[in-house]
């Protein structure tokens, strides 16, 4: 578990002041000059050394991630942008380093912005975050003002730091969803490649990071990829944000060493299962697009990829949600099929009409007006969009319905049994209405 000195996110819960002395008092900004002048590839190299895995649910290596911007500017200016949309169901912990933290995120986007040879950051705030908006820009405009950033700022490196404000839709987390809403067009995921590395925003090299990813490189780099690369197991280090949400006592975001197990930040954080350890009946890891887990799989597993990986899920956003065994599991993946239509772009056929199937089948099934070949049918269908569509939103609506099937499919027949014994006078609708 982690140890006090190790927290990157020392004012995760507010109760200091955000402001910038504060953060001064708290080690923000210190010595980040030095870290500039250290230059591009050391910056990429400890990064990679560190081991950082993206935060915004794929995991993807960051260090890496930034080696795959041009060595060589073109004359396009090159581009960060961070992704602070934060709408998947159940992850609520950028908007708290947005609310508590803003300094970390700026110091380390201006970093980010030096391993890349890019003197912007923008950064894309879901619209819904009022009170992150008006936090963050007012760290903004102190840095600026304390000439910590800027064209010419103290640090010697031009960067300019730019807060653009969503409109409060899913897809425009999805990164280059994201990209086509910041240019002021309508959030639509683009075919790739191109990929953003090449042809991003304003068709110039970006990347795109979770704000946790870059929120956290400041830190990394003042204490030495080594330290970070040392909490954990291997290929699965360092500290990560994590929100529990659900059936817990207490439910709360807490920082922690990856691959504590998941009954060690129940027990040390949560104050418990709601109604005890053998009350706990399944857990949905990573935020509401992962398959679950059923109890007895994940009680003494790390959370951590690579382990909830092998358990067919996945550490996702880290965003843990614990379902007791008062849960209706059907009814609860019933109402997130129903998210996952709604937030379809529409663009792509499996999803646009997919989701929608998959959401009446299921709002079916939470009543049991269902046939149990149904089932099977539904499995089918989700593999059908699974990994058939531009974008990753096709697999996050099929995921949770496989991971119900897999694992509950008992509670779909019991339903349908329940139903089959006391029927409504209305027929049995079949699958395909
Ligand atoms: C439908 C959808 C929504 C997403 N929403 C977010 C989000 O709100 N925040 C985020 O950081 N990444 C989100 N992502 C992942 C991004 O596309 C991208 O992988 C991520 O921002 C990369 O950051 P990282 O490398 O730092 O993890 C979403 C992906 C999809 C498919
Ligand atoms: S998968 Fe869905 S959300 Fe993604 S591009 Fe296709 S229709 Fe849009």
């Amino acid at each position: 578990m982690l140890n006090d000195q190790d927290r990157i996110f020392t004012n995760l819960y507010g109760r200091q002041d955000p402001g910038l002395k504060a953060a001064l008092m708290r080690g923000n900004w210190d010595g980040t000059k030095k870290l500039i002048e250290m230059g591009r590839d050391w910056i990429i190299d400890e990064m990679k050394a560190s081991g950082l895995r993206g935060r915004g649910g794929a995991g993807f290596p960051t260090g890496m991630k930034w080696s795959f911007m041009p060595k060589v500017n073109d004359g396009r200016p090159h581009y960060l942008v961070i992704n602070g949309d934060e709408s998947e169901p159940g992850t609520c912990k950028d908007r708290e380093i947005l609310r508590h933290d803003p300094h970390l995120l700026i110091e380390g986007a201006m970093l980010a912005c030096v391993a890349m040879g890019a003197h912007a950051a923008y950064i894309y705030i879901r619209g819904e975050f009022i009170a992150e908006r008006i936090a963050l820009q007012k760290a903004v405009d102190e840095a600026y003002e304390a000439k910590l950033i800027g064209k010419d700022n103290k640090h010697g490196y031009p960067f300019d730091f730019y807060v653009h404000h969503g409109a409060g839709a899913y897809i425009c987390g999805e990164e280059t969803a994201l990209l086509e809403s910041l240019e002021g067009k309508k959030g639509q995921p683009r075919l790739k490649p191109p990929f953003p590395a090449n042809m991003g925003l304003y068709g110039c090299p970006t990347t795109v990071n979770n704000v946790e990813s870059i929120a956290v490189a400041g830190t990394i780099l003042r204490r030495g990829a080594g330290w970070f690369n040392g909490i954990g197991r291997p290929n699965n280090v360092g500290t990560k944000l994590f929100c529990v949400s659900g059936h817990v006592n207490t439910p709360c975001n807490v920082e922690e060493a990856m691959g504590l197990t998941f009954r060690e930040l129940i027990d040390k954080h949560c104050g418990g299962i709601r109604g005890g350890w053998d009350n706990l009946k399944a857990v949905i890891p990573g935020g509401s697009s992962v398959p679950m887990v059923p109890a007895e799989q994940i009680i003494d597993a790390p959370m951590d990829f690579d382990t909830l990986r092998a358990l067919r899920s996945g550490l996702g956003t880290a965003a843990v949600i614990v379902l007791d065994k008062q849960t209706d599991l059907v009814s609860a993946i019933a109402r997130l099929a129903h998210f996952y239509k709604h937030e379809s772009c529409g663009q792509c056929t499996p999803c646009r009409e997919g989701t929608g199937w998959m959401a009446r089948v299921m709002a079916r099934m939470a009543e049991g007006r269902a046939q149990k070949k149904e089932i099977d049918m539904l499995l089918d269908v989700s593999t059908r969009i699974e990994g058939h569509t531009i974008c990753a939103l096709g697999d996050a609506a099929a995921w949770p319905i496989q991971g119900l099937i897999r694992h509950f499919r008992h509670e779909i027949e019991a339903k349908i049994d329940q139903y089959a014994a006391n029927p409504h006078s209305d027929p049995v609708p079949v699958a395909a209405e």
